[in-house]
């Protein structure tokens, strides 16, 4: 994935962390709190003149959904309905006793400060490419005056280096339960690169770790089968030079996953998402999740319990 290049349009968000960012922060100004995206953080990671500056305002935001809409069917309720799963499920596991949270290609994901007052007690970490977590640190600086100490930051091209030795660099533990939160990550990157990341994971000692990621299917990657959405989000990644590279064949996500000694304790796909967040209190819903695409929560094949759908 070409991390460090960015469109040229100034219309265009600069990356997909941005892009990803101004609609968390679009969901966040929902009328509906049932459906509201839990990040009323967002809208302070975004800058500059681009669309993602609609979300910034309390008049223009409707508009950058409108636009989110046409060009990437979907994304909006995905992101929003995200949005709310990765906080449960981390609330969840804070309170089974999680003693660490590693962000993999955290963007400009806020779960670490706007959750600041549950994580006294654990180790943050947020790995990122080092040209993204960059402008990720100075975004906090201009956001917070500086860097919050609660967070450690690793940089780590997951291509290249070596993500358990730069991780060990920095204090994590593979005896400590831990949370890897991996959103909007998986698809942009090799096979192989995957692989190393999810063999490295399912190693660890503790059998309170797992891991939270979301991914598309394969048939969605080559254009073999049509979901909802998958057509102009495929396009809209290519244009963003974020072209989809890696996804899980239709249907057989604990077999894939098995090959990492993990399993899936639940699987989230389109209508699970809505179903869970995207109800609002007159029973409309906020939208369609894209169908090329789910969520899984893993852990190692010895502890796994499963409580969701296996598929
Ligand atoms: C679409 S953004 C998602 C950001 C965030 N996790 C979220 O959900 O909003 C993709 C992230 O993956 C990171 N990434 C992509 N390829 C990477 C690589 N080879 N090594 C490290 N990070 C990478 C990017 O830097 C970016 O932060």
């Amino acid at each position: 994935m070409a991390v460090g290049e960015r469109s040229r349009n100034p219309l265009r968000a600069r990356s997909s962390a941005e892009g990803a960012a101004s609609l968390r922060a679009a969901g966040a100004r929902e009328r509906d709190p049932t459906v509201r995206c839990p990040d009323g953080l967002a809208r302070e990671f975004l800058g500059g003149f681009n669309v993602t500056s609609l979300a910034r305002h309390r008049f223009t935001w409707p508009l950058l959904i409108r636009a989110a809409t046409r060009r990437a069917p979907g994304t909006y309720p995905y992101l929003v309905a995200r949005c709310h799963l990765i906080d449960e499920i981390l609330l969840t596991e804070l309170r089974a006793g999680l003693q660490q949270v590693v962000l993999l290609g955290a963007g400009l994901d806020s779960t670490a400060y706007r959750l600041a007052d549950h994580l006294r007690d654990v180790r943050v970490i947020e790995v990122d490419h080092p040209s993204s977590q960059a402008t990720k640190l100075s975004k906090l600086r201009r956001i917070f005056g500086s860097v919050p100490e609660h967070v450690e930051f690793v940089a780590v091209d997951f291509g290249h280096d070596d993500l358990g030795e730069r991780l060990a660099a920095a204090g994590h533990k593979t005896s400590a339960a831990t949370l890897f939160i991996w959103s909007g990550v998986s698809m942009y990157l090799a096979e192989s690169t995957v692989v190393a990341v999810l063999q490295w994971v399912s190693s660890h000692e503790s059998s309170r770790t797992s891991i939270l990621f979301d991914a598309v299917w394969a048939e969605a990657v080559d254009g073999s089968r049509e979901y909802f959405g998958a057509h102009q989000g495929r396009r809209r990644a290519a244009a963003m030079d974020e072209p989809l590279r890696w996804g899980i064949p239709e249907g057989r996500v604990n077999e894939t996953l098995a090959r990492f000694e993990l399993r899936a304790e639940a699987i989230y796909e389109s209508a699970d998402l809505t179903a869970r967040y995207l109800v609002r209190q007159d029973g409309s819903t906020l939208g369609q999740p894209y169908g090329s695409g789910f969520i899984v929560h893993a852990r190692s094949v010895a502890e796994a319990e499963p409580e969701g759908r296996a598929i």
